[in-house]
Formats: structure tokens, sequence, C-alpha cells
């Protein structure tokens, strides 16, 4: 926009960028202004119209009615805008040899039982059995004893435990590296699933002719003494999904093979009579306060 008309919307933006100028806080009046050119330039971008901005106003007051403690519509349309991914990649930038960061997701919960190495962290989800092994290492090749590692997912279904009526503690639970920063555990192998969909973000996704599905994924915290924390997933290896995530958080790194075996010994000698997977996840933590 050009001539008297471009010259009084700027200058809008110039005054509620200078009402904070005051602003004690030098990183919020930093972020406030970008946040107001920003929001103004997109508005002037596509000339917005009142009623797309009525609209856009009922689409947040919907999302607030729906969030709650157990449900979180706010971080979902983060997640679905690429938002979260972007934060990510920007606070955990990938690091020389490290392994990568993805979203963390609504469905972490406290109070997950801690697992025997070798365990199985399924507690009787429906699925086929999985076997996951590996090592957590530094970035140098040293293994890192005693990392804690979280894990969680969903069962054959897609669905995690939390999502099923009842208190279910299933496809979760945490365990520690062993001395030489070896783990293994038992687990179900994982299905995708939609992220939730009946709601306002839903119905962004169906007007962009979006689907909502996740390809099928393991969630992984690991933290140790020293070491970045890290939050991330392996996917399953040929999943129908993994190019169209609806949260944009598939890495190529992070896609392993789940191999499927039938019958035969597993590898903690287990004798198994039907089919299983097996998959492998070495773990690389970068130390703290290390760039790149
Ligand atoms: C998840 O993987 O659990 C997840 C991540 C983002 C949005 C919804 C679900
Ligand atoms: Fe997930």
């Amino acid at each position: 926009m050009t001539g008297d008309q471009g010259l009084r919307e700027q200058a809008v933006t110039d005054e509620v960028v200078a009402s904070f100028a005051g602003a004690k806080d030098e990183r919020y009046r930093v972020v406030m202004g970008s946040l107001v050119r920003h929001l103004h330039a997109f508005a002037r971008d596509v000339r917005l119209t009142q009623e797309e901005w009525d609209a856009a106003i009922g689409f947040l007051t919907r999302i607030g009615h729906i969030t709650d403690d157990r449900r979180q519509e706010f971080v979902l349309l983060s997640d679905v805008l690429g938002l979260s991914m972007l934060t990510v990649g920007m606070n955990a930038p990938p690091q020389q040899g490290a392994t990568e960061s993805t979203v963390f997701g609504p469905f972490f919960a406290e109070g997950a039982p801690e697992i025997e190495p070798g365990g199985d962290i399924g507690r009787g989800a429906p699925g086929t059995p999985c076997w996951v092994s590996g090592s957590v290492r530094s970035t140098d090749g040293t293994p890192i004893t005693d990392a804690r590692i979280d894990v969680w997912e969903a069962d054959e279904d897609g669905l995690y435990d939390v999502q099923y009526a009842g208190n279910r503690m299933q496809g979760r639970g945490w365990l520690r590296s062993g001395a030489d920063g070896g783990y293994r555990f038992w687990s179900v192998r994982p299905a995708p699933y939609p992220i939730p969909d009946d709601g306002p973000v839903g119905e962004l996704l169906a007007r962009g002719a979006r689907g909502p599905m996740r390809p099928a994924h393991v969630h992984f915290m690991v933290t140790a003494p020293g070491f970045r924390r890290l939050v991330t997933h392996i996917f399953v290896e040929g999943d129908e999904y993994l190019d169209r995530d609806a949260v944009f958080g598939v890495r190529r790194s992070l896609v392993h093979a789940f191999t499927e075996r039938e019958g035969g010994t597993a590898p903690d000698g287990r004798a198994m009579d039907g089919v299983w997977n097996e998959v492998a996840f070495d773990i690389v933590l970068a130390p703290e306060g290390e760039t790149t």
C-alpha cells in the first residue's frame, strides 16, 4: 500500500511499537515490538477483512474454551503451524554427531514406572512385542552411564494409555543406561495415529485439506548430568505418513528399521512363539554448553 493510506497504516504500527518503549525488560520490549510489526505486516499483506478478523477471534476463543489440564489446543495449534518444530530447531539445533530433537507432544505423563534393564514398558498394551536396544554416548563416543531414558508410545490402535478411560499406565516407563551406556527394553510396535482433531485445530486441518495423522513413533526423553536434555522420537521406517506428519516432526536421521521376526529366540533369551519386532537406536547426547 502506497500513498496516504500506506502512511496512515505505518503510523498505527509505529505508535503501537513505541508504546512499549518504556518496558523495563529489554527482551520483552524487543519481542513485543517485533510481534506487533509482524502481526501488522501480516494484516496489511493479506488486506485482512473485518469478517476474517472476527472469524480469527472466534477461532482463538474456541481454542481457549476447549483447553484445560488434559487438553492443550494452543500447543496443538503451534504444532500444526510448524511453530513448535521451528522453536525446537532454534533451541536445540542439530549438533555435530548428536541425536536430533523433535516435538515433545502432549502425551508425556508424570509418574511412569521405572523399568529394569530388559523390562517391558508395554505393560499389557495391545500390540506386537518390540525389542528396543541401543546405547547412550557423548558426541566424543564416551559411553554415558546412568542416563535416564523416558519412553512413551501409542499402542497398535494408535492410542496412548491416557486416551483410555480409567488410569491405565501402559506404553510408558523409564530406565537407566548401564555401565557400558547400553539400554534395552520390550515395548510394542507403535502405530500411526491422528492428533486430536475434534476441536478447532481439526477444523483448521480440514479446511486446509490436511490430514491429522502422525507416522508411527516412540517418544524418548534422555537426561544425564552435564549433557543437554534430548527430546526426540524414533519413527518406523516405511510408514506411509513419514512425508506428511501433521506436526512436521520427522527427521530423516530418526527413521529406523523395525525389523519383523517370527518366533525363535529374542536377544534376551526369551523363546518367541509369534511375530515380534526389533529396533536399534543409538543415542548421542551433546555436552551442555557445546554449540555445533
Ligand atoms: C505426539 O507425538 O504425541 C504429538 C505431538 C504433537 C501433537 C500431537 C501429538
Ligand atoms: Fe506421539
